[in-house]
């Protein structure tokens, strides 16, 4: 391995939001979470479990939780985004949905985390509920990125649902699942091979955000750029997410 290779696998890594209907081996599942099971974690605390569903009727089940039918256009993802500023408002037609066609993944895995791991953190990291917080959150987000990237050079596509841990989503998952009350969930990965192509991404540039030993004031992004950027931003997510309902859009 080299960092170019490393570097390829990291641009390769594409959140696609539509699947072929072809299974995954169950092979391929393994060594996803092999993957993720190396990542670091905040004292080796290793806080993760992970379930995976691949029974048609379970994932129906898990979807109806996080998508229940609701009438045409009324998301509550669409009221909300309805809300937001006006200059950073999106055009969307009412069917569209950030989380699309995911519901037909042959593979969701759920990572959890373990709230009994905590206790093993060191006593200055657990004194401090925000610090022990981030250190078991980021340790779960390792975990998570490493099995997307393991994805990634598997040939499948994959996709974050978050959408999972809101809370009411995550109390009728974990009934649904019988996870003992000790387990939060962190987020879900779709997973299956890809339906479309995932388009160039939108990205800062390197020197605008790399500050060589002090920070100085025309590094400093002006509140114009970052409105800016932001608009343009999420012009180029609503446009995947765009892609990912689309059927037709294969390229
Ligand atoms: C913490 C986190 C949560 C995310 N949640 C969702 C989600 O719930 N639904 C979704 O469609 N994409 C989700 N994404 C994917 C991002 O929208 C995506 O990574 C971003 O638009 C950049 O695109 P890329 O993954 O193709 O590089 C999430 C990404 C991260 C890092």
């Amino acid at each position: 391995m080299n960092y170019e290779n490393f570097l390829e696998l990291v641009k390769k890594r594409r959140s696609i939001r539509r699947f072929k209907p072809d299974p995954i081996p169950d092979e391929y599942v393994d060594r996803i979470i092999e993957a993720a099971r190396w990542a670091p974690s905040g004292f080796n605390s290793q806080p993760w479990e992970f379930v995976v569903i691949k029974d048609k009727k379970l994932k129906d089940d898990v979807m109806r939780i996080i998508r229940p039918p609701r009438p045409a256009g009324a998301s509550g993802f669409s009221k909300l985004e309805d809300m937001c500023e006006p200059w950073m408002r999106q055009k969307r037609q009412p069917w569209l949905d950030p989380e699309m066609e995911y519901q037909n993944a042959p593979a969701l895995i759920l990572l959890f985390g373990d709230t009994r791991t905590q206790l093993g953190l060191p006593m200055v990291v657990r004194c401090d509920p925000h610090i022990k917080q981030s250190i078991y959150l980021s340790s779960l987000a390792n975990a998570f990125l490493y099995m997307h990237l393991a994805a990634t050079t598997l040939g499948l596509a994959s996709q974050w649902v978050s959408s999972v841990a809101s809370p009411y989503n995550h109390c009728l998952l974990k009934n649904l699942l019988h996870i003992p009350n000790e387990m939060e969930v962190y987020d879900m990965i779709a997973l299956g091979y890809p339906a479309y192509k995932s388009r160039p991404k939108l990205m800062r540039p390197l020197d605008k955000m790399v500050h060589r030993d002090y920070f100085s004031e025309e590094d400093f992004r002006t509140d114009e750029e970052v409105r800016d950027f932001i608009k343009k931003t999420r012009a180029w997510v609503f446009a995947n997410h765009r892609r990912g309902a689309d059927k037709n859009m294969v390229g």
